[in-house]
C-alpha cells in the first residue's frame, strides 16, 4: 500500500526529526532493535513500513523538534509509517502532551491537582493569569505560554510545574516547589534535563532526602540505595549488591525464581493487587512465542510518586528486576513505559539500560548466560488512562490508549498480540529482596507483613503533613503510625480527612487512624490502598474544591470508548458544580440521589477501572457531611 498524502510538504527539521527516529527514508530501518511485527506485516517501499509501534516516538519527536504536530509533519510520518492520517490525527489529538494546533515553543505545565491545591497552585495559576495571560495563550510574542496539568507525580514537593522547550536541543525538566515567579523565570533560562540527569552524589543526596525523609536508615529494603548510590554509575551498582539477584536468578532457574515469588505472596504495588507468582507461571507456559515482559511506569494516578523516586534514584534496581522477569516468563524484550512528564526518571532509566546493556547485563548473553533479552523504553504523552494494562499495550503499539475488553487477558494475549507479563516499577524491585539472599527468600520476605498482605510497602504521603515523601514500612503499620512517621499535621492541627489511594481511592476520616495499612485492613472500612496514596487535609483545607478537581480530572482523563463512563464523568462533574454553585436544578436530596445514580452506572456498566472507580473518592465524602457539606 502507498499513501498518497498531498498538502504543503514538512519542513526541513520535522523531516530531520523523524528521520532521527525512522532512520533515513531510502535506507531501510534504522531506529534501534528488530521490529517486533517484522514478518507479520507487508514492509512495502522499505523498512520502515510496517512499524505502527513507531507512530508515538515519531510523534514525539515532531512535538519535540517544532513544539507541536503540523499537518505536514504529521503526513510525513504517515507516509514513513504507511498509516492512514486520519487514524494518526486521531492518535495525535488523544495524547494531551501533543499539540496539533499552534502552540509556543516553550511551555509551563502547572500541576493544579489536588496536593498541589493544598499548596497554593490556584494562586500561581491567578499569577501567571496576570503575568502571562490565560493558560493556553502565548505571551512575549508568542514564545512561552503556560497550561494547567494533572498531578505531575511531584507532589512531595508541591507545588510542582513542568517545562518543555521545543527546537533543535529540545527540553524538558521539572521544578517543585515553584511559585509564578519561578515559573516565568525557568521559561526564560530553562533548565536542561539532562544535565541535571547527573551532578554530584551530595546534590543527588540532597535532592534524595527531599522525597525520601527516611533515607540511609538500615531497616530499608526498597528504598535502601535511595541517596546512597549513584544513579548513574554501574559500577557504583555493583558495589552496592546490585545484580545479585540476577545472577542468584540465572543460578536457580526459571521455575525456581518463580517458586520463591509465589512463596513470596507478592501481589501487585499497581493497584489491582493481582499475584505476581501466578501472573508470570501463566505467561511463561504460553506456548505462542514470542512472550514479552512491560513495566508498568505510567504513574499517573494523583498523589503518587513511589515508581518516580524508584526510577531516577535506584534505576539499575528496576532494570534488573525487568530482566529477572523475562527470565522467568520466558521472554525475550522487555518494553519499559513511562508517563511523558518524568523526564529524569526517563533519562535515568535510559542511561541504566545503555550501561547495562554495555556491560554484558542485557543483550544476546545475559550477565555471561545463554538467556537473550533487551528492553526498551517507551515514552508516553499525558494519558492516565494508558497506565491501564491494556491501553498502555495500545499505546505501545502506536495507537489512541484505548482499554481493550477482556477476556483475554494479557498473559495469553497481550503486547502485539502476545503472552505479556505486565507489572509496577514497585512490584518488580520487592523481586530483588525476594532472590538476592538465595533459595529460601520467598518465605522470608512472606515473614514480613500480614497473613494477607506480605513484604515492605511503599507509602506516597503529602497534603497538610510535616515532612511529606515516600516512606517504607512493612505492611500492617497503621495509618497514625505511617502520619507520626511523616511528622504529624503541622502545628497539631485537627485533621478533616485522607484519601487513601488516590482520586480513584476513598476519603476516610480521623477515626481510621487506627487502621493497619494492608489489603484487607483497608478493604475492612471499605477504603482502598490502590497505588499508595495518602494524602492528609486538615481542617483548613478545601474539600469541595478538591471534589469538583477531581471529577474534573475524570472527565478529561475518560478515554470516552464506552458510554457510562464518557457521559457519566461529565454529568458528575455538572451535577458537583451545581450543588457547589448553589443552583441545582432540581432538590438538594434529588441532586444526590442522581449522583449516586450515575456512580453505581459507571460501576456496573465501565470497560475498565477508570469509569469503575471514578465516582468512588466522591460518594465517600460526600457520605459524610461533617466533610463537605453541600
Ligand atoms: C485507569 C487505570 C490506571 C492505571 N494506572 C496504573 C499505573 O500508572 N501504574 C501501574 O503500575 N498500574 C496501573 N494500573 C493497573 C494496571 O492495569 C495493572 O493492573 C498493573 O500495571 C499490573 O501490575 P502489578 O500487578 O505489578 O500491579 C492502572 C489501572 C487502571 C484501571
Ligand atoms: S471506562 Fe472510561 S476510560 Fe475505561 S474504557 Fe470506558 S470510557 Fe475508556
Ligand atoms: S504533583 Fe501536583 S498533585 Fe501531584
Amino acid at each position: 500500500m502507498d499513501l498518497h498524502v498531498i498538502g504543503p510538504l514538512a519542513s526541513p527539521a520535522e523531516r530531520a526529526a523523524v528521520d532521527e527516529v525512522l532512520g533515513p527514508p531510502d535506507s531501510g530501518w534504522r531506529g534501534g532493535g528488530r521490529s517486533p511485527t517484522e514478518g507479520h506485516v507487508a514492509q512495502g517501499g522499505h523498512a520502515a513500513r510496517g512499524r505502527r509501534d513507531m507512530l508515538l516516538p515519531a510523534l514525539h519527536a515532531l512535538q519535540d523538534r517544532v513544539g507541536q504536530i503540523t499537518q505536514p509533519g504529521l503526513n510525513y510520518v504517515c507516509r514513513r509509517l504507511s498509516v492512514p492520517p486520519a487514524e494518526a490525527y486521531g492518535v495525535a489529538t488523544f495524547y494531551a502532551l501533543f499539540a496539533t494546533r499552534s502552540r509556543p515553543p516553550a511551555v509551563a505545565h502547572i500541576c493544579d491537582d489536588i496536593a498541589c491545591r493544598l499548596a497554593g497552585a490556584e494562586e500561581t495559576c491567578a499569577d501567571l493569569e496576570r503575568t502571562l495571560g490565560p493558560a493556553g495563550t502565548a505571551a512575549r510574542d508568542g514564545t512561552i505560554g503556560w497550561l494547567r496539568s494533572p498531578c505531575l507525580g511531584l507532589c512531595e514537593r508541591a507545588p510542582a510545574a513542568m517545562f518543555t522547550i521545543a527546537g533543535d536541543r529540545p527540553l524538558r525538566s521539572t521544578a517543585a516547589p515553584i511559585d509564578a515567579a519561578g515559573v516565568v523565570a525557568r521559561l526564560a533560562e530553562p533548565v536542561r534535563a539532562a544535565e541535571s540527569a547527573g551532578g554530584s552524589i551530595a546534590a543527588i543526596r540532597t535532592s534524595a532526602q527531599a522525597s525520601v525523609p527516611q533515607m540511609g536508615e538500615p531497616q530499608l529494603q526498597l528504598l535502601r540505595r535511595v541517596g546512597m548510590v549513584d544513579p548513574t554509575s554501574l559500577d557504583d551498582y555493583v558495589a552496592h549488591r546490585g545484580f545479585l539477584a540476577l545472577r542468584e536468578a540465572l543460578a536457580m532457574g526459571p521455575d525456581a525464581v518463580i517458586g520463591e515469588v509465589t512463596e513470596a505472596r507478592l501481589v501487585g504495588r499497581g493497584g489491582a493487587a493481582f499475584p505476581t507468582g501466578r501472573k508470570w507461571s501463566a505467561v511463561a507456559t504460553q506456548p505462542a512465542q514470542p512472550h514479552y515482559v512491560v513495566c508498568n511506569a505510567d504513574e499517573s494516578e494523583p498523589g503518587t510518586f513511589k515508581d518516580r523516586v524508584l526510577m531516577e534514584l535506584d534505576p539499575f534496581a528496576v532494570v534488573e528486576s525487568i530482566t529477572i522477569e523475562g527470565f522467568a516468563t520466558a521472554a525475550t524484550k522487555g518494553y519499559l513505559y513511562i508517563r511523558g512528564e518524568y523526564p529524569l526518571a526517563e533519562s535515568r532509566i535510559r542511561g541504566a539500560v545503555d550501561a547495562a546493556r554495555a556491560a554484558g547485563y542485557l543483550g544476546p548473553s545475559v550477565a555471561g548466560s545463554d538467556f537473550a533479552f533487551d528492553i526498551e523504553v517507551r515514552r508516553g504523552a499525558g494519558a492516565y488512562i494508558c497506565g491501564e494494562e491494556t491501553a498502555l499495550f495500545e499505546s505501545i503499539e502506536g495507537k489512541r490508549g484505548e482499554p481493550r475488553n477482556k477476556p483475554p487477558f494479557p498473559v495469553e494475549v497481550g503486547l502485539f498480540g502476545k503472552p505479556t507479563a505486565v507489572n509496577n516499577v514497585e512490584t518488580l524491585v520487592n523481586v530483588l529482596a525476594i532472590l538476592e539472599e538465595g533459595p529460601g527468600g520467598g518465605a522470608r520476605f512472606a515473614a514480613v507483613g500480614t497473613e494477607g498482605s506480605t513484604g515492605p510497602k511503599l507509602f506516597c504521603l503529602s497534603g497538610n503533613v510535616g515532612r511529606p515523601g515516600l516512606y517504607e514500612v512493612p505492611f500492617g503499620t497503621t495509618l497514625g503510625e505511617l502520619l507520626e512517621l511523616g511528622g504529624g499535621v503541622p502545628e497539631r492541627r485537627p485533621i478533616r480527612a485522607i484519601l487513601l489511594g488516590g482520586a480513584a481511592g476513598v476519603f476516610v476520616g480521623p477515626e481510621a487512624l487506627d487502621t493497619p495499612l494492608t489489603f484487607e485492613g483497608t478493604r475492612a472500612i471499605g477504603a482502598t490502598l490502590g497505588s499508595g496514596v495518602v494524602m492528609v487535609f486538615d481542617e483548613t483545607a478545601d474539600l469541595v474544591g478538591t471534589l469538583r478537581r477531581i471529577a474534573a480530572f475524570f472527565r478529561d482523563e475518560s478515554c470516552g470508548q464506552c458510554v457510562p463512563c464518557r457521559v457519566g464523568t461529565v454529568r458528575q462533574e455538572e451535577l458537583l458544580a451545581r450543588l457547589a454553585d448553589g443552583v441545582a436544578v432540581r432538590p438538594r436530596h434529588d441532586e444526590l440521589r442522581l449522583l449516586a445514580d450515575i456512580g453505581q452506572a459507571m460501576r456496573d456498566a465501565s470497560i475498565c477501572g477508570l469509569g469503575q472507580t471514578a465516582s468512588s473518592a466522591i460518594e465517600s465524602a460526600l457520605r459524610r457531611p461533617e466533610l463537605v457539606a453541600l
